[in-house]
């Protein structure tokens, strides 16, 4: 069971909408997935409910309703029972002391950051965080402004990149709001958009990254003289 947190500093931009974007692409794909809101604000939960509202959804994640003093029991017992194969985790916005724990048992952690100079400033306390539990992390730059050549974007590639790696970019699009609305992802609602080629690849990197945890370890010395 491998378990992708987010980890935000600001509200508004777009951590909900990729956990459960990437959530719901994980499940079509086979995998099974329990989606956790940890935000009181419950967008993930009230996007799930008009989801599964319908009797005739598709394939789901699974919603497992949580505080956060309980997270950890509901983590050990998915992993004890074998129930998930993707435990994605949302959170609220801001820096709380109780979101160090999950990070530290979570396999990737995903930063979503709009590129703004406002967004890149109130970025340090949360990486901090992260940084402080060694865990795998990556920036997915998020409601970018569409365009060809966006200077903002193109300037905050190499901002993020010293700290760390970036998973992908999400332009701001009509689509993702649209889909929301109505329960679904952007590759329901469009299939074959370029919001759903965006989501594709932060999926892709996303998977790649867990792959490399499954990997064996390398033979050690003595094993291969
Ligand atoms: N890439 C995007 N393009 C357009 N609107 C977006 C995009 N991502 C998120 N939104 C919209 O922005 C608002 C905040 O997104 P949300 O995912 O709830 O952010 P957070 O969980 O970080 O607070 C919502 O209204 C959402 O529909
Ligand atoms: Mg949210």
């Amino acid at each position: 069971m491998h378990i992708l947190m987010f980890a935000k500093q600001k509200g508004g931009v777009g951590a909900s909408t990729l956990a459960r974007e990437i959530g719901t692409l994980a499940a079509a794909g086979g995998e099974r997935v329990v989606f956790v809101d940890l935000d009181p604000q419950a967008s993930l939960s009230k996007w799930w409910n008009r989801r599964t509202a319908d009797a005739t959804e598709p394939p789901n994640p699974a919603l497992a309703a949580t505080r956060p003093d309980q997270l950890l029991g509901v983590l050990t017992h998915l992993r004890a029972t074998d129930s998930a194969d993707l435990v994605v985790v949302d959170v609220p916005p801001s820096v709380h002391g109780f979101l160090l724990g999950i990070m530290q048992s979570s396999d990737v952690i995903l930063i979503p950051v709009r590129p703004t100079t406002d967004d890149f400033d109130a970025l340090p306390d949360i990486v901090d965080m992260v940084e402080r539990t060694g865990r795998r992390y990556a920036f997915v730059l998020t409601q970018a402004p569409t365009g060809k050549r966006i200077r903002a974007i193109e300037e905050a590639i190499p901002i993020l990149a010293r700290q760390g790696r970036i998973a992908g970019v999400v332009r701001f699009r009509a689509a993702f709001p649209a889909a929301g609305g109505a329960g679904l992802i952007v590759s329901e609602y469009e299939p074959g958009g370029r919001a759903a080629a965006e989501i594709a690849e932060i999926w892709a990197y996303v998977g790649a990254e867990l792959r490399k945890l499954n990997r064996p370890p390398p033979p050690s010395l003595s094993a291969v003289v």
